[in-house]
């Protein structure tokens, strides 16, 4: 199953507080209490239960409760009924489609996520300025209660392959209780298999800044944990579907940055071509077939030598071979504007550099040229040629 992320209009200011449950009839009711009186006073907040058609009827029991309570102050509560048990991760992304806040929290139902974390939680998205923060045991000031010690060795298991095989830096990326800015799932292609989600945020999205704080995780005291043989195999299928994605995200990165150099390469053969050209024109025209007064065939060479080095960058560098008169006199536009802005760059630096810093004029010229040359084929490439910068 892939999925990606369709969402509903977000509100600025509201967090989202995603509870998936199978079979918590005797927990739900309890939790959502606990975690309105746990909120800070000065949010607005909604719990979205998403259920699997639990056989013990926590949908039902949930329904029941919201006949009579909706809405306590700033803090609203609602159900997600699914047809049948699809799976943990797949039952936080279905909450998070419906979520209206911008910031959305994720956590289970059974008390072994304290709701007094959830403030704790939000108030560190804000104060470290950060895309995620996960509560986490596997930090100093972490703990777990309660646990078998096959359930931690496990659990450890778990989190050393995603360390070492996925490259996570995550201290505790099996953790299932987590906040993050919504909008970080732009872009996500979720499998959603099994119980990972957060390691599938973690290692598509490897860019955001992740916060880890400490909690203690209390083992349920009642009900039963969900987490069986099959969700074992779910999460060895998950780890290998994002070791691939790992991979193939590298190979992409490497195509990119040959593909950049490369260009740039071509970008300035054909530099060193312009200026070849420039200089027997001006040479020849000035003596050699005519008697051009010489700076007139220096003219005659800068324009000429603009002109081939356009034509060459047009056809061989961005392999552009599309000459629509209009769009073709529009690039020639840009790349004239271009070259005779980074001919002015290079002499406001040459000057600035000798005349401010006392730099030697030929660390400067150097300096200079290259600044000048590499923002012609940076601009060049994305303006004029209409490519992505890297690539
Ligand atoms: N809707 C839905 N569908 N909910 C599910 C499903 C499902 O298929 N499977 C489990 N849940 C719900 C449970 O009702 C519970 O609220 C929550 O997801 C976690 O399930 P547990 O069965 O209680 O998991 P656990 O306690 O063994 O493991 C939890 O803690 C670990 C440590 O933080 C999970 O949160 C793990 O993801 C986490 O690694
Ligand atoms: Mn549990």
């Amino acid at each position: 199953m892939s999925e990606s992320m369709d969402m509903v209009a977000q509100d600025n200011n509201q967090v989202s507080i995603i509870i998936p449950t199978y079979n918590e009839s005797r927990n739900i009711i309890q939790i959502l209490k606990s975690i309105g009186e746990n909120l800070p006073k000065n949010i607005s907040a909604e719990a979205i239960v998403v259920d699997d058609n639990s056989p013990d009827s926590t949908g039902k029991i949930v329904d029941e409760y919201l006949k009579n309570v909706k809405k306590i102050a700033g803090y609203t509560m609602d159900i997600i009924h699914r047809t049948s048990k699809s799976g943990l991760s797949s039952a936080i992304l279905s909450g998070i489609q419906r979520a209206k806040g911008d910031t959305i929290v994720v956590m289970d139902s059974d008390f072994s996520h304290p709701p007094q974390i959830i403030p704790k939680l939000i108030e560190s998205l804000k104060n470290y300025q950060c895309d995620m923060v996960i509560a986490s045991r596997y930090i100093k000031g972490g703990k777990i209660n309660g646990w078998t010690l096959k359930r931690k060795i496990m659990s450890k298991i778990a989190t050393l392959i995603a360390k070492k095989g996925l490259g996570v830096k995550t201290k505790d990326p099996m953790s299932g209780f987590f906040a993050f800015k919504k909008n970080i799932l732009k872009g996500i292609n979720f499998d959603a298999i099994g119980y990972k989600i957060l390691l599938e945020i973690l290692v598509k999205k490897s860019g955001i800044v992740v916060k880890e704080i400490p909690y203690t995780f209390e083992n349920r005291n009642l009900g039963s944990s969900k987490l069986d043989s099959s969700t074992v195999i779910d999460y060895f299928k998950s780890a290998w579907k994002l070791y691939k994605f790992g991979k193939s995200k590298e190979k992409e990165e490497k195509r990119s940055s040959v593909k950049f150099l490369s260009k740039a390469a071509r970008f300035y053969t054909v530099g060193l071509s312009g200026f070849v050209v420039n200089y027997f024109i001006a040479l020849l025209l000035a003596g050699g077939i005519s008697d051009l007064w010489y700076l007139h065939a220096n003219l005659v060479g800068i324009v000429v030598s603009i002109t081939t080095n356009f034509l060459l960058n047009k056809t061989w560098t961005f392999d552009d071979r599309d000459f629509a008169a209009k769009k073709t006199i529009k690039q020639y536009g840009k790349f004239v504007t271009f070259s005779s802005l980074g001919a002015l760059v290079q002499l406001g630096m040459v000057f600035y550099l000798v005349d401010q810093y006392q730099l030697g004029y030929p660390i400067a010229l150097v300096l200079a040229v290259l600044s000048a040359a590499f923002g012609n084929y940076i601009l060049n490439k994305k303006f004029t040629f209409k490519e992505k910068v890297w690539g």
